[in-house]
């Protein structure tokens, strides 16, 4: 495979993410087991064959040699070496980054430790994070005797009225002291506009706690110039790792605000690694990370990975969008969206009986989503095996059954 440097232009990027060979030559990476057409890349990506052999050969090689080497070799030496490539990835210190098991660990960790927020102040959230976000930052207001502001933003939703939601919320309620931010929701893909509105609520006095589950992989953003106190990632969705790996991000200077995971004393106050839960990791998969890496950058990075699932959701949503009985509900303004967009039959009420109906009568897998302000809605979301005439064939399925 052909791969790009990272600085290509806006108008090369463009072209790969329409380049079919290309792509054609990406899925020929990967093993797909015959059947539906798998429109719901939203649960989590798949390894290319060589992660998975490496991951195999990882698991046989942990398994054969055991604390010999876990002791001696990773737990010293290589676990470091990975934590400092990922933070090369990401553009970090590695001292600000602490793996995890995946975003919900490391999001509930975040939560669950941040010791600033006091009795009589806010949290806020909104319908569109996500639900154990959501959970736990009820909880979080809860100990602390603390209020919870929830918003649901406007639909359709644009740039300026998803500022304006969290500036009403700030003007409204002062005491707000920490929210949860989603980069990209699970819901309808929306992408929100995470710098604009940290800034917001840097202005307010307000922490952000951001949920980049989705973002990693697919958005090309710097993490640093997101601006943002805290955030948990995981590494299965767009990086294609193998499932079981997340990590927090702490921002320098703010480690203070997360208390020890349930008083750890193993690390030492200022060190991160305190900050998530202790436990054996999947050593294994952590091992294939620096590969998972290289095929990421040797593609072109989230900027192609991105442009393509972009380009792939444009396909369905130009076409959807003039078709009778079908509401896009992602908006098109390339700020707010990404891969992935939900949509809904307006002229049917159950959306779960038309999914179903998406997968029996037309073979196209693709999930519902429900809690959105918007209301129920299907899910789709293509990935890197994922081709032009799935998308012609996701369409012609919804004009069938609008
Ligand atoms: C927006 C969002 N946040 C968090 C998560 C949780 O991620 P994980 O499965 O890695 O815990 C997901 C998973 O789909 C998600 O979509």
């Amino acid at each position: 495979m052909t791969s790009i440097p990272m600085s290509t232009t806006a108008e090369q990027t463009d072209q790969r993410a329409r380049d079919e060979a290309f792509w054609k030559d990406v899925a020929q990476r990967y093993d797909v087991e015959p059947g539906a057409l798998n429109l719901e890349y939203g649960y989590f990506g798949r390894m290319t064959r060589e992660v998975l052999r490496q991951y195999e050969q990882n698991l046989a090689y942990v398994n054969r040699s055991n604390a010999v080497y876990v002791r001696q070799r990773f737990d010293t030496h290589d676990s470091e070496v990975i934590r400092a490539d990922l933070a090369q990835l990401l553009g970090v210190g590695a001292h600000e980054i602490a793996l995890t098991r995946c975003a919900t660990e490391s999001l509930q960790t975040l939560i669950r430790n941040y010791n600033e927020l006091q009795p009589g102040e806010q949290v806020l959230i909104s319908d569109l994070d996500y639900n154990s976000v959501q959970t736990a930052m009820r909880w979080l207001a809860r100990r602390c005797g603390a209020g919870i502001v929830e918003i649901t933003h406007r639909h359709p939703a644009t740039y300026e009225s998803l500022l304006q939601s969290y500036r009403e919320a700030f003007v409204a309620n002062p005491g707000i002291k920490l929210m949860a931010l989603t980069h990209v929701t699970h819901r309808t893909g929306l992408v929100m506009p995470v710098q604009d509105l940290t800034d917001l609520a840097r202005s307010h006095g307000v922490d952000v706690i951001l949920d980049g589950a989705h973002a990693l992989g697919q958005l090309d953003f710097e993490l640093e110039a997101l601006n943002v106190p805290f955030a948990g990632f995981n590494l299965q969705k767009w990086m294609g790792a193998p499932l079981s790996l997340g990590f927090v991000y702490v921002r320098q200077g703010r480690l203070a605000a997360i208390d020890p995971d349930m008083g750890d004393t193993r690390y030492a106050d200022d060190d991160i690694l305190g900050r998530v839960p202790y436990g054996t990791p999947n050593i294994p998969a952590l091992m294939t990370l620096p590969t998972v890496f290289a095929e990421h950058r040797a593609i072109g990075g989230s900027a192609v990975k991105g442009a393509r699932l972009a380009y792939l959701r444009d396909l369905w949503v130009k076409e959807a969008r003039g078709i009778e009985g079908i509401e896009v509900l992602t908006p098109d303004d390339p700020r707010l969206y990404c891969g992935i967009t939900s949509f809904r039959f307006t002229r049917h009420e159950d959306q779960q009986v038309m999914a179903q109906r998406l997968l029996d009568e037309h073979g196209i897998l693709a999930v519902t989503r429900y809690g959105a302000g918007c209301g129920p809605c299907i899910r789709i979301t293509p990935g890197f095996t994922t081709r032009a005439e799935d998308m012609a064939r996701l369409v012609a399925a919804l004009r069938a059954l609008a």
